[in-house]
């Protein structure tokens, strides 16, 4: 592929492409959440390890990353390890934890050129130095970069991050600097882990199951959910473009009427 190539291709979709999608700009949500399950299932159902299945989950991350980027859209939130994955066996937590790193390596350049700016939501202590390293390094490459926010939950969990904000909240009005009386949805808010992030508009959640897994419980309050049988190694663009379409259709109300 040549140099023109590669960046025609990341190209913004143009309205004209948006309107041959079926899409309607006006109509694309702000912020994609993404529940990335079924790797598992994927590689057992080909009789594959199931390393595997997370192996290719990370071609799907590359392709959509670049999709929703070329929409324009703000934010990407992605579900890499949940606060309640370390109950796998300590194999696959080993191999989940090197796929990261090495996905991280490789992705910087990428990263860089989609101008993507970089977040990781999670507590990062247990992910071991090789990880953590790798996010650093993340953070300064993408830390003058202004184009969609690539997210990643990363042992994320949504009741550890909701007791962390509400300790750091605890230690303000100990330290007298923090009226109880003052504390509002809007404190609450500043002191989680995506504060100054809008809140996710569309959440979906490959492999069919119908729940969310801890997974940003206050920010969803109000987004609309899509559950797609697909497996995310069998995730891909037309089905992204799918989800798009419907969200669309929905209506929102925030508990009010109907215009
Ligand atoms: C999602 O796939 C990736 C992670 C949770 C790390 P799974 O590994 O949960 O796949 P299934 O659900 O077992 O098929
Ligand atoms: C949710 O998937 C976490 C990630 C996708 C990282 P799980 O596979 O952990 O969810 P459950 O256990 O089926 O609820
Ligand atoms: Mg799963």
């Amino acid at each position: 592929m040549t140099a023109s190539h590669r960046r025609s291709a990341d190209e913004p979709y143009s309205s004209e492409q948006i309107a041959a999608l079926d899409l309607r700009a006006a109509r694309l949500p702000r912020h994609v959440a993404i529940i990335m399950d079924g790797n598992g299932r994927w590689a057992q159902a080909r009789g594959f390890p199931r390393i595997e299945g997370h192996r290719r989950g990370v071609s799907t991350v590359r392709s959509i990353i670049e999709c929703c980027s070329r929409l324009n859209m703000q934010q990407l939130t992605l579900y890499c390890f949940s606060s309640e994955n370390w109950k796998r066996p300590e194999l696959e937590q080993k191999l989940l934890m090197r796929l990261l790193e090495q996905y991280l390596v490789e992705e910087r350049a990428e990263i860089a050129r989609q101008n993507l700016r970089f977040s990781v939501i999670g507590r990062r202590e247990p992910l071991g130095e090789g990880v953590n390293r790798e996010i650093d390094r993340t953070y300064e490459v993408a830390s003058e970069n202004t184009g969609m926010r690539l997210c990643l939950a990363i042992n994320y969990g949504s009741r550890s991050e909701l007791a962390d904000a509400a300790q750091a909240i605890a230690r303000e009005v100990a330290a007298g600097r923090l009226d109880p009386d003052a504390i509002n949805e809007s404190t609450i808010e500043a002191h989680l882990y995506t504060a100054g992030m809008p809140d996710p508009d569309l959440v979906i959640r490959t492999a069919g199951e119908m729940r969310v897994s801890n997974y940003l419980l206050w920010q969803i309050s109000y987004a609309e959910l899509w559950v797609t049988e697909k497996c995310w190694p069998d995730f891909d663009k037309d089905e992204l473009f799918a989800a798009l379409r419907d969200f669309a259709q929905r209506n929102r109300r925030f508990g009010g009427l109907s215009n």
